[in-house]
Parts: C-alpha cells; structure tokens; sequence
C-alpha cells in the first residue's frame, strides 16, 4: 500500500535560499533506503514562523493525509524556534517518549542534544514528529524511535508500514495482517 509522508523544513534561511535544506533531503533518503511502501512525498521549507507551520502542518494531516509528518528545525531555545509550540497546538495528543529518547541518544553525540525540545504527537490519523535542524541530527535521533513509529501509526488506523529489515527492523508487539 502506498503511504504518505510530509517533510516540513522550518528555517528562515534554508526558506530565504541562503542555504540548501540538507536535513530534509536527508530525511527523504534515510526514510527511501528504509521504508519499502511505494511512498508519496509532501515537502515544504517555510520560516520559523508560528502561524505558517502551524498551517502547513494542518494541511499535511488534514488535506493531504500524510501518515507520517517528520519535522525538521526550530527545536532549540532561540527566539524564533516554536517548532515544538506549533505541534503542541495541532495535536490532540502528545507522544512525549519519542522527545526523550532522541534526546537521551543524541546525547551520545552532542552535549547540547539537551537545547533541543524537540516532541511527537497525533493529529487524527496523522504521526507529527520534530527533528532538529542540524542534517546530522537526522539520522541520529530517526534511527532509536524508528522502531516505535510504524505500530504507532497502526493504532491511530494510518497506512501500514513496511521496511527492509536488513537495514531497520521495526517492531510490532501484535502482528496485523498485512495488506
Ligand atoms: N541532536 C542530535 N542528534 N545531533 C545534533 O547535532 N544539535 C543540538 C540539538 N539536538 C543536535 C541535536 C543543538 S546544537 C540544538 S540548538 C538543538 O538540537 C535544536 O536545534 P534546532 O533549533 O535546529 O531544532
């Protein structure tokens, strides 16, 4: 079954074209190399602007109908990240547990993985998760909380996700049937 993913890059300067969004196009080419559905992409960079993710977040779990919604940037303390704060007002429940784990295995590499107040949650039968900015970060916090997401996204009666095992096994503590 075909599932559908929304990369939403916050950054003024990645949206203003000073630089090029890496962390979203890593994003894609780990959950490529991963996941084994046929996958339809819905991508954006946009500022840190409140108002404007929460938008657009609205719109890839409502008129687009992403399972799955990864994040990227405006996780940290400065004054313009509200990555965190725009989640929290799109959904209706928070998945707390994703934010403290990445942030436990981040620490394995950087001691300021502790600036990031990055978070999940679920908004109807969406997935919304935050990545930090950094395009390293992106790997390094999807891979511990990957196993988690695709049994997540079947509770909440989202597209069932299938990965290549051999390079993410993930784990499901009921197996579905698969369709
Ligand atoms: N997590 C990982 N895994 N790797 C990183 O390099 N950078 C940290 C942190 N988390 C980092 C990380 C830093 S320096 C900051 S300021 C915060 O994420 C917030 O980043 P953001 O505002 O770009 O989201």
């Amino acid at each position: 079954m075909k599932i559908k993913i929304g990369i939403l890059t916050l950054s003024d300067r990645a949206s203003d074209g000073v630089y090029e969004d890496r962390s979203g196009i890593a994003i894609k080419e780990i959950l490529n190399e991963w996941i084994t559905n046929e996958i339809e992409y819905f991508y954006k960079v946009i500022p840190d602007d409140y108002d404007l993710i929460v938008e657009n977040l609205i719109k890839m779990c409502d008129s687009d109908n992403c399972d799955l919604v990864v994040t990227t940037g405006g996780t940290g303390p400065a004054l313009r990240d509200v990555t965190p704060e725009a989640t929290e007002k799109v959904c209706e429940k928070m998945m707390p547990g994703f934010g403290e784990l990445m942030r436990m295995e981040s620490l394995k590499y950087v001691p300021t993985a502790i600036l990031s107040r990055q978070t999940a949650g679920i908004r109807g039968k969406s997935f919304i998760i935050n990545l930090p900015g950094n395009p390293k970060a992106i790997k390094e916090c999807l891979e511990p909380v990957f196993p988690a997401i695709p049994y997540c996204i079947d509770l909440i009666e989202g597209g069932y996700i299938k990965t290549d095992e051999s390079k993410m096994k993930v784990f499901r503590p009921k197996q579905k049937p698969k369709h």
